[in-house]
């Protein structure tokens, strides 16, 4: 029998998607009611929602009816035999009959047909209660299975458990093809097939292979559809059907995927992709469906720990007393050194609420304005380009708005490994026919996928963005493809003006760049034509785009050429971000930069000054504080003395290691606070632990600008949550805070922050999420934003001229370097190795291509050291013509291959967002580790024994 919880999960499976918007209503006779759906509903799901339940297997109303099982059978007056209901339009007078003998014999029929091929375990079987074809026996009324159960059946098929996540068990299945189907329709992998054919029909992953060994990504879609125990998660088959759910956010990547932590008592069973979720609809990725377990994880610290330098062992304290050591450093080092002498870094995994509180400990308690941000070093370029541009820091757009898209370019992002649920609802697009334009130095998958290839993939080289954007943008205007009324009306005539000129120049047409993007002219001129040429035009961007000497320049560039399409303020176009992070957004919203207050307020500007300096009872500097870089110099020079890094691992993260470690070396206290001793806590002298995301109150904002909940379904391993240690250390400071809830933070945002003024807790509990601006113009937020003007009231043209960046290949480094991620890593990997996902990638590797390898006697897997100005590291050589020659790649989620000691310092001229994605390097065959991994591996041993000894007391000495 279904739990209640499981009923109510399951009452809301409508049978088939709704229709496509429509405004007319149909008006039809079910089992004698009348009712009224859209035109274009399916029988099934008139029946269902108004309440009237028809039996189904084949069909849920996550994928398009396909009308296999016949259990969906109904009576329709006046049609022959008894049509499948799940694809069976409802028409207007129609009168239905779900439910009478013959209809009732037919289905139970059906089912016996489906029983006596079925394991009778159910009592034992892990989804017990959890299961369709149980509930649709009871449904049917199936008492007996005339059939027997001795005939020939599939009751021996082998389980395939190589998929640390799920286990599929064939003796299980009914053939429905909800998984193939979800596969296609839901991921747009295809990596399932339905193989043989009657009785010998069965599922299959990719070429008969195992589920690990297949093009499976992992999302759980199949699962998710699967309405047997033929797809399980194996937390439900080691831990039993749930209890209790908890709807929360995902806190990978900037998509922000809503999901429900489905638990017993305190503990996750398992994490199902929200159907109500405004930005995945029901949809996930490994990540956030399955790498959790890392919450748990033995390696994460539950007790506060100080220590006076980095050379000594950590000592175990009470909360209390580390908040006094940690205070009573900040303290003296101010009184020696001076009030600038220490800063913050506040993270983009934590929550609005926890980063806003940083910023202002920073702000109020250390009374300086040195706080920065993550975003630093990904998105700062966003911000700078947007605001100057469009003028407000943010992407444009709905996920859901690509749904309208004609013709899509993704510019140096990675979507189906960084953003992986917002690629399948892109490739469900392109699928659907719209045109595809890709500009990257490597073959992302989205260039050649089943069933998706690029129109045109401009493979430029790593450096050249701004000069490849201008150049579409110069075809554009010399052939007079610009939508002019848009720019007449919607954008600042000077500023067109001048960019016109500028960018007719022929220095920037597609022939004059060619010799340094290596992109042929005519694939420019087909690209710009096409996106000149579609009603709706979308640019998607990553951090290909950003990290950058002129990351913002492309920013602009990119701005520039939607503007001058009129590809901005609806539906179906615009500029959007994909964010890294899942709170990249909310952590630059939140006022981490040194030179802007919560809702990018310049500190310069004496009204917002005065505002927060009333509300926080404190007078704010005028003056902006230290970036990240300037924080890492002036701790190199001596003079700044003292960080607090909440969430982040700037060791790992941040370029130039040898800098950066010199830098963290330096300090006489760096408190962090984090869930793991990451690279960075191995520098520190005073370690408060974190909470995970299960184990806290508040809300990420993603890529479209939503903000979503973040509900605590656990206590904090540790006794706090994260807000509640920058309460205290504040506190501690003698800057008292007091709030008793997040809620009240949130509230304190709202009140002094003009695009949070309508957000609160209670209108996120009631719409589920909120796209800000939220205020008194937008009660309920803002899908859409530049929607008939810009936020800045005219659009503006910048002037873009492309500059060459100075990391230029030599005969010594005579490779271009660029890095990016995988799908089943995330960034620095501190909680993704600390799951099964290590399964997938357990090392960085080097992708060189075959002709650079050959010229060097590189075979693949050969052990190569890679160098460049800044540092050399070596890694495992994979040989790729995804890259082109001259060209070489790599990711940076373990430390031991150190990608970033190889990223020079070189950075954006508007943000210092560091230039990551080009170091010029040498590659070349070697027999042993780098000088800096042989140091790196003597120091992490050094501090992880320091971290042993304070765990284990009894082997001290
Ligand atoms: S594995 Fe599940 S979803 Fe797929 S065909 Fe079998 S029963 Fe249906
Ligand atoms: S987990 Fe996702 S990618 Fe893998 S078979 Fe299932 S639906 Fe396809
Ligand atoms: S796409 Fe991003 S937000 Fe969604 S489940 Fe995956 S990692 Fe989480
Ligand atoms: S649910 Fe309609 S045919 Fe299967």
């Amino acid at each position: 029998m279904s739990t209640a919880y499981e009923t109510y999960q399951r009452a809301k499976d409508l049978g088939t998607p709704g229709p496509a918007a429509s405004s007319k209503l149909v008006t039809l006779t079910i089992d004698g009611v009348e009712v009224s759906v859209p035109e274009g509903t399916t029988v099934l799901r008139a029946a269902a929602l108004n309440g009237i339940g028809i039996p189904k297997l084949c069909a849920t109303d996550s994928l398009d009816p396909f009308g296999s099982c016949r259990l969906c059978l109904v009576e329709i007056e006046g049609m022959k035999g008894l049509p499948a209901s799940c694809t069976t339009e409802a028409k207007a007078g129609m009168k239905v009959t779900t439910q009478n003998e013959k209809v009732a014999k037919t289905r139970r029929n059906v089912m016996e047909l489906y029983i006596s091929d079925h394991p009778l375990d159910c009592l034992t079987c892990p989804t017990n209660g959890d299961c369709e074809l149980q509930d649709m026996a009871g449904a049917v009324g199936l008492r007996e299975v005339r059939y027997g159960y001795a005939g020939e059946n599939h009751l021996d098929a082998k389980k395939d458990t190589s998929n640390p996540y799920f286990t599929f068990d064939p003796s299980k299945c009914i053939v429905c093809s909800r998984c193939v189907r979800a596969c296609e329709e839901v991921q747009g992998t295809f990596a399932l097939t339905i193989q043989g054919r009657g009785f010998e029909s069965k599922v299959s992953p990719s070429q008969n292979q195992p589920f690990l060994d297949s093009e499976c990504v992992s999302c759980g879609a199949c699962v998710q559809a699967c309405p047997t125990a033929t797809l399980s998660e194996n937390g439900l088959i080691e831990k039993g059907v749930p209890e209790h759910s908890v709807v929360t956010t995902c806190a990978y990547c900037g998509v922000g995927c809503s999901f429900r932590a489905e638990m017993k008592g305190q503990e996750v069973v398992r994490m199902v992709p929200n159907k109500d979720g405004h930005a995945n609809h029901g949809h996930s990725c490994v990540k956030g469906r399955f790498a959790f377990g890392y919450a748990t994880h033995k390696d994460r610290i539950k007790a506060p720990m100080i220590r006076e330098t980095i050379h000594e062992p950590w000592r175990e304290v009470s909360w209390d007393e580390a908040f006094a050591f940690a205070a009573g450093k900040i303290k003296s080092i101010q009184a020696k050194y001076g009030k600038g002498s220490v800063g913050g870094i506040t993270s983009s995994r934590c929550t609005n609420e926890e980063t806003y509180l940083v910023q202002k400990l920073v702000r109020a308690a250390f009374g300086n304005n040195n706080v920065d941000t993550c975003a630093r070093v990904c998105h700062s370029p966003t911000g700078f380009g947007l605001k100057a541009t469009l003028g407000e820091s943010a992407g444009t757009q709905s996920f859901d708005s690509v749904m309208k898209a004609d013709v899509i370019i993704v510019i140096g992002a990675n979507p189906t490994d960084a953003h992986p649920v917002f690629a399948s609802q892109m490739k469900r697009r392109l699928r659907e026919g719209a045109k595809l334009i890709v500009l990257d130095p490597r073959e992302i998958d989205l260039v050649r996928s089943p069933h998706v290839e690029a129109d045109y993939h401009l493979q430029l080289r790593p450096g050249t963005n701004v000069a490849l954007v201008n150049a579409l943008s110069h075809v554009i205007m010399a052939e007079n493809l610009q939508h002019q009324k848009f720019i007449a009306d919607r954008c600042d005539p000077e500023g067109f003006k001048a960019w016109k000129e500028f960018i007719l120049d022929p220095v920037n047409s597609p022939e004059h760049v060619f010799q340094e993007t290596g992109v042929a002219p005519e694939l420019v001129r087909g690209a710009a034509r096409l996106y000149a040429s579609k009603p709706n035009g979308a640019i998607y961007y990553g951090l290909g785009v950003t990290e950058h000497s002129q990351g913002s320049t492309t920013v602009m560039a990119i701005a520039n050429l939607a503007m001058c399409t009129g590809n901005i303020g609806r539906e179906g176009v615009g500029v959007n971000p994909l964010r890294g992070q899942n709170n990249v957004q909310g952590s630059c919203d939140m006022g981490s930069f040194p030179h802007e207050l919560p809702g990018y307020r310049h500190v310069s500007d004496a009204a917002t000054r005065a505002l927060f300096g009333a509300a926080w009872g404190v007078e704010i500097q005028s003056q902006p504080g230290m970036r990240i870089p300037n924080m890492f110099d002036a701790a190199v020079a001596g003079t700044f003395k003292a960080m607090y890094i909440q969430g982040e691992d700037v060791a790992q993260s941040d370029p130039d290691t040898h800098h950066v470690t010199a830098a963290l070396s330096s300090l006489e206290c760096m408190i962090v606070q984090d869930i793991f001793l990451n690279e960075t806590a191995k520098f520190a002298t005073v370690f408060l632990p974190g909470s995970s995301f299960l184990e806290k109150n508040g809300t990420f904002t993603n890529a479209e600008r939503r903000i979503s909940p973040v509900r605590k379904v656990m206590e904090p391993l540790a006794g706090l949550e994260d807000w509640e240690v920058t309460q205290r250390l504040s506190n501690a400071l003698g800057y008292p805070m007091t709030y008793r809830h997040p809620r009240e933070i949130m509230a304190e945002i709202a009140r002094l922050t003009p695009t949070f003024t309508g957000v609160s807790y209670e209108k996120l509990d009631r719409l589920g999420s909120i796209q800000w601006p939220c205020n008194d113009r937008a009660v309920d937020g803002t899908p859409t934003m530049h929607v008939g003007e810009f936020v800045r009231g005219k659009g503006l043209f910048k002037v873009t001229p492309y500059v060459p960046t100075d990391e230029i290949t030599t005969r010594k480094y005579p490779l271009l370097l660029t890095t990016g991620r995988i799908l089943s890593q995330y960034n620095v990997g501190a909680q993704t190795r600390r799951t099964e996902n290590s399964k997938w990638h357990d090392e960085d590797v080097l992708e060189i291509h075959p002709h650079d390898a050959e010229q060097r006697g590189i075979e693949d897997g050969d052990w190569v050291g890679l160098q460049s100005r800044a540092g050399e590291t070596v890694l495992r050589a994979v040989l790729s013509d995804r890259i082109q020659p001259g060209v070489v790649y790599t990711t940076f989620h373990h430390p031991f291959s150190g990608a970033n000691v190889v990223t020079t310092d070189n950075s954006d001229w508007a943000t210092n967002c560091p230039e990551y994605k080009v170091t010029a390097v040498q590659a070349s065959k070697v027999t042993k580790l780098s000088d800096w991994q042989l140091k790196f591996a003597k120091f992490n041993e050094e501090q992880l024994g320091h971290l042993d000894r304070a765990r284990q007391p009894h082997k001290v000495g």
